[in-house]
């Protein structure tokens, strides 16, 4: 039984001050469910700092949306992997379709950052999903395929295991269109059949795959309730405590 995770990405949301009074909210709300779900907010580098310490003890963890695939030097604008473990990140994501699509981020560059993050010790959440032009040229088998062995490339069976699949079709994300509990499975069976021809079925059958695309409270019990979703990347609905809680609490109910 894979143990739930719900991760918050607020993108590009929130100053630092902002960020501490949704945090403080937030973990009042969620106490003593870290047994049941594994709970992560991962707000702009510009907040980590002011947050880490609100989480302390919370039972929430702290992760990033994006790191440099350099160790250090002279990268302008870049932020590197033992600057997020110094202020206390745990988590990264990597190769969120955004980064992908307005930032040209390759599946060689995510599979680059994936493992320099996993030799500094973090653990990357690595985002994959199809746009709505390719699923309706019945694409997305394809797509999917392509994205998670490119994505993963170089990556042994010791480090899948600390690996977090996102499966977030483009076409759900921020449209409140949300992929129906069956078009998401359908995904997620095939993500986790890729991941056991390529490290195993006791690797495969360990990863948490996430579904992300307009999640929210009303919907997350569904989703959950199929065997290969095993949590989710929620980006809007994780902007308020009130609406982040409840969605958390509908997922383990
Ligand atoms: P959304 O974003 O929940 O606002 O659709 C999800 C994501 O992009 O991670």
């Amino acid at each position: 039984m894979r143990k739930l995770f719900i991760a918050g990405n607020w993108k590009m949301n929130k100053t630092a001050t902002e960020a501490a009074q949704l945090v403080s909210a937030l973990v009042k709300k969620v106490e003593g469910l870290s047994d049941k779900v594994t709970m992560a907010v991962c707000p702009p580098f510009t907040s980590l700092d002011r947050i880490a310490p609100l989480l302390k003890g919370t039972g929430v963890d702290l992760g990033a949306q994006n790191l440099s695939d350099k160790a250090s030097g002279a990268y302008t604008g870049e932020t590197s992997a033992a600057m997020l473990l110094d202020l206390g990140v745990k988590y990264v994501i990597i190769g969120h379709s955004e980064r992908r699509q307005y930032y040209a981020e390759t599946d060689e560059l995510v599979s680059k950052k994936a493992k320099f993050a996993l030799g500094a010790g973090l653990l990357p959440i690595v985002c994959i999903g199809e746009t709505l032009k390719e699923r309706e040229a019945n694409k997305t088998s394809h797509v999917i395929t392509t994205q998670l062995k490119g994505s993963l490339a170089g990556l042994n069976a010791e480090e899948m295991h600390k690996v977090t699949i996102a499966y977030e079709p483009v076409w759900a994300i921020g449209t409140g269109k949300t992929a129906s509990p069956d078009q998401a499975q359908e995904v997620h069976a095939l993500i986790r059949k890729l991941l056991t021809d390529a490290f195993g079925k006791a690797v495969a059958d360990k990863v948490i795959v996430q579904y992300g695309g307009s999640v929210k409270a009303d919907n997350a019990k569904e989703l959950m309730a199929k065997p290969d979703i095993d949590g989710a990347l929620v980006g809007g609905a994780s902007l308020d405590a009130e609406g982040f809680s409840a969605l958390i609490k509908n997922s383990i109910s």
